[in-house]
């Protein structure tokens, strides 16, 4: 690039930034975890960093209610590292993806025993931290602390492939993204300057049917009344999901259900469950009571309730379950999959 033309760049770079938190500054979305452009408030990133670990495969709304339940029951890093495991996980259950609830304690922990209890401000001492990948690092060190970091989550990367027309399928667009983002970020508001991308890819530069004609950075972007702007970020084909099959037991006694907690590691580690057996690819011969579809990242479930008259005999099996009375159920923090399946057999019992 030649001098002249950098500078070009320096200046439409500045610009787009300057357009896009123009527009944030009176439509950011009021959010609980956020602090309003200008606020004089001091961001805590405590809280910064649980909303973005909650927020990773969700939308804002599935996780409202579950950031105040968190806030409101552990209020500081230090209260959530003393927290029980158990509690934490059943105050997770329903969000998913498992392995986050056990990683967020851990790193909760880390941050009171290695760090005094704040959170460290760099990118590279917070991806140290357990459970802190390269998106949650950069989103807590420009959101909590302001720092010049390269925030991409998957509406930014839409607004950036659009704004750029990136024709490269993810996920090997994603550096082609990142280049083109790295030179936008502002020095001074880079926090705003993410929320703001995240913002407008959520209202504004949606996935289908973008609204164009109110968008902040419009006038230079590529992709901009192309019929198939729906199509960008192109997405990598499918893969078809194979189809796993399992059985849960039923085993109920004076008004009491049978659970137990799963394995710490693996799928739902650390949750508690209805008991079963492993979870095949092969169909089961047995019929059941009710049945339920789930669908996993990586595999799809149909989980078929059975009943049983007692526990295993199995010693071990027996020290990991507990009676929990069926009136009360909604308190034991069963993970979505079991929730639908017992809420099956209650609406069969009447
Ligand atoms: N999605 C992920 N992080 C977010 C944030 N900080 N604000 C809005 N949406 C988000």
């Amino acid at each position: 690039m030649s001098v002249q033309t950098s500078h070009i760049a320096d200046a439409l770079a500045g610009d787009f930034a300057d357009r896009l938190l123009g527009w944030y500054d009176h439509a950011a979305r009021v959010l609980p975890w956020r602090i309003a452009p200008h606020s004089d408030a001091v961001p805590d990133p405590y809280r910064i960093w649980l909303a973005e670990v909650m927020l990773q495969q969700t939308t804002v709304a599935a996780v409202a209610g579950y950031f105040a339940r968190f806030t409101e029951r552990w209020p500081t890093v230090a209260d959530l590292a003393a927290a029980d495991d158990a509690d934490v996980m059943a105050a997770w259950a329903g969000l998913g993806y498992y392995a986050r609830a056990r990683n967020l304690l851990a790193c909760a922990r880390a941050v009171v025993a290695d760090h005094g209890g704040r959170f460290p401000g760099s990118e590279a001492e917070l991806r140290a931290l357990p459970g802190i990948g390269d998106y949650t690092a950069a989103s807590v060190a420009a959101i909590a602390f302001g720092r010049p970091a390269i925030v991409v989550d998957a509406n930014i990367e839409r607004v950036i492939a659009r704004h750029r027309l990136i024709e490269t399928p993810l996920p090997l667009a994603k550096r082609e993204i990142r280049a083109a983002l790295a030179p936008l970020v502002p020095r001074d508001r880079p926090g705003d300057f993410a929320q703001a991308l995240m913002d407008l890819g959520a209202t504004i530069c949606t996935p289908r049917a973008p609204a164009c004609a109110i968008c902040p950075v419009m006038a230079d972007c590529r992709a901009r009344g192309r019929a198939d702007i729906d199509r960008l970020p192109v997405k990598p084909p499918k893969k078809a999901k194979p189809r796993r099959h399992g059985i849960a037991h039923w085993i109920e006694a004076d008004g009491r259900i049978w659970l137990v907690r799963r394995p710490g590691k693996g799928m739902l580690g650390g949750m508690r469950a209805l008991p079963g057996g492993d979870w095949i690819n092969a169909p089961l011969s047995e019929s059941g009571v009710a049945s339920v579809d789930h669908g996993f990242t990586h595999f799809d479930l149909t989980l078929t309730l059975v009943r049983r008259e007692a526990p295993p005999e199995v010693p071990d099996a027996a020290a990991e379950g507990e009676w929990w009375p069926i009136s009360d159920l909604d308190a034991a923090g069963l993970p979505t999959l079991y929730r639908k399946l017992v809420g099956k057999m209650l609406e069969k019992r009447g």
